[in-house]
């Protein structure tokens, strides 16, 4: 038996008729970019987060970079950014002509160190992005506390984490705005790019609807430079049939995460596996279930032979990316993030997985554990 890392065509089997027939509604009416479908998703997952408003983009790498600059933040500005996270959270501010600076994550939660947050703070620094890495939520009390002190806007990179919940709320309608991406492996996930930013600041939101479509609300009039950004009708169609589903999907990935839990726990005892945890105060939503090893690469190696398909996420930290070499960073700046680096591994995780499957990862990773010994 193999397991993949994800199972994309599991997931479409078992909505096919509902998604063929929205696709369908989109050729029959021809509404390719915006439109009907986007506009009632959007509705429907600013309703979902507890937002005012959602605004569907490109990707989530769009919604990221028009977040920014809809916030008011761009060149001369620095905004504080997490060593570990995918590139795409410092490209964004990048591109929004801002500086993205970085600061180490937590050991336990992977996410932001709120603690570390206040000495990268400058009299430039405008903004801050919590990630919430894996599905996890940050910190974000902390985070508030410290934006709070300084006057900085807390923008969440949710893109990781659609539906997971930090003190009972959904994440992404917590900070001045929210972002998400829909890449098709995310929980939420399209045919497709897509993206949105949820806000419930009407002036973000407005802002973020002129950047996505040539800085123009109507045709042929442009009140800002802005983008190409929109979000297709084909992806708000799938998106709004997949979001009916995004609970159950969740529970399910929950209940795996318990599962490898309860079948790593001896290993995690013995010191050969960390297992990711949960804080009290926060529901993770596991679009990854990432395990640490000081042996990842061999454990990699040997769950490959055994058919079990795996990822790193992420082998090199956003401050060692030579994109940002001009940074002058250089290894030990961020020791947890590097350290981290080296040991993640991220096990096979989607709503399908099967208890054999799942059964069949353990059982690979105890191989591979006592073939060390
Ligand atoms: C944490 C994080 N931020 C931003 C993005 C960018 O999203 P997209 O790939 O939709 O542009 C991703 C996507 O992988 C992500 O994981």
């Amino acid at each position: 038996m193999t397991v993949p890392f994800v199972d994309l065509q599991a997931q479409y089997r078992s909505i096919k008729p509902e998604v063929d027939e929205a696709i369908q509604r989109v050729l029959d009416t021809s509404a390719f970019v915006l439109g009907r479908e986007v506009e009632e998703f959007e509705r429907a997952f600013a309703e979902y987060v507890g937002a005012e408003f959602c605004v569907g983009v490109s990707s989530g790498t769009a919604a990221l970079q028009l977040a920014v600059t809809a916030c008011g933040v761009g060149p001369g500005d620095e905004v504080i950014v997490p060593a570990n996270t995918f590139f795409a959270t410092a490209e964004a501010v990048s591109t929004a002509g801002a500086t993205p600076v970085f600061v180490d994550c937590d050991p336990d939660s992977s996410n932001i160190a709120a603690e570390r947050v206040e000495a990268a703070v400058t009299p430039r620094t405008r903004a801050v992005i919590p990630v919430h890495l894996y599905g996890r939520p940050a910190d974000l009390g902390a985070v508030f506390e410290v934006a709070a002190r300084h006057g900085l806007t807390v923008i969440e990179d949710a893109a990781q984490a659609h539906g997971a919940r930090y003190r009972g709320s959904r994440v992404g309608a917590l900070g001045r705005a929210g972002c998400f991406s829909f890449y098709p492996g995310k929980n939420l996930g399209a045919y497709g790019e897509g993206g949105a930013v949820v806000t419930n600041d009407p002036e973000v939101a407005r802002r973020v609807r002129l950047l996505r479509d040539h800085g123009s609300e109507r045709k042929y009039r442009h009140e800002l430079i802005g983008y190409n950004f929109r979000l297709e009708g084909i992806q708000g169609a799938v998106l709004g049939v997949k979001l009916k589903y995004l609970d159950a999907w969740n529970r399910a990935r929950r209940r795996h995460a318990a599962r490898y839990r309860e079948l790593l726990a001896p290993l995690e005892r013995a010191g050969v596996l960390h297992l990711p945890r949960e804080a009290a105060d926060a529901e993770h939503v596991y679009h990854l279930f990432v395990v640490q090893s000081d042996a990842r690469d061999e454990l990699q190696r040997h769950l490959a032979e055994a058919g079990v398909q795996t990822g790193i996420h992420y082998p090199v930290p956003v401050h060692l990316q030579p994109a940002y070499a001009a940074h002058g960073h250089r290894e030990g700046d961020f020791p947890e993030a590097e350290r981290q680096a080296r040991r993640v591994l991220s096990l096979p995780m989607f709503a399908e997985l099967s208890d054999e499957q799942l059964a069949r990862v353990a059982e690979a990773i105890e191989s591979a554990a006592v073939s060390r010994q």
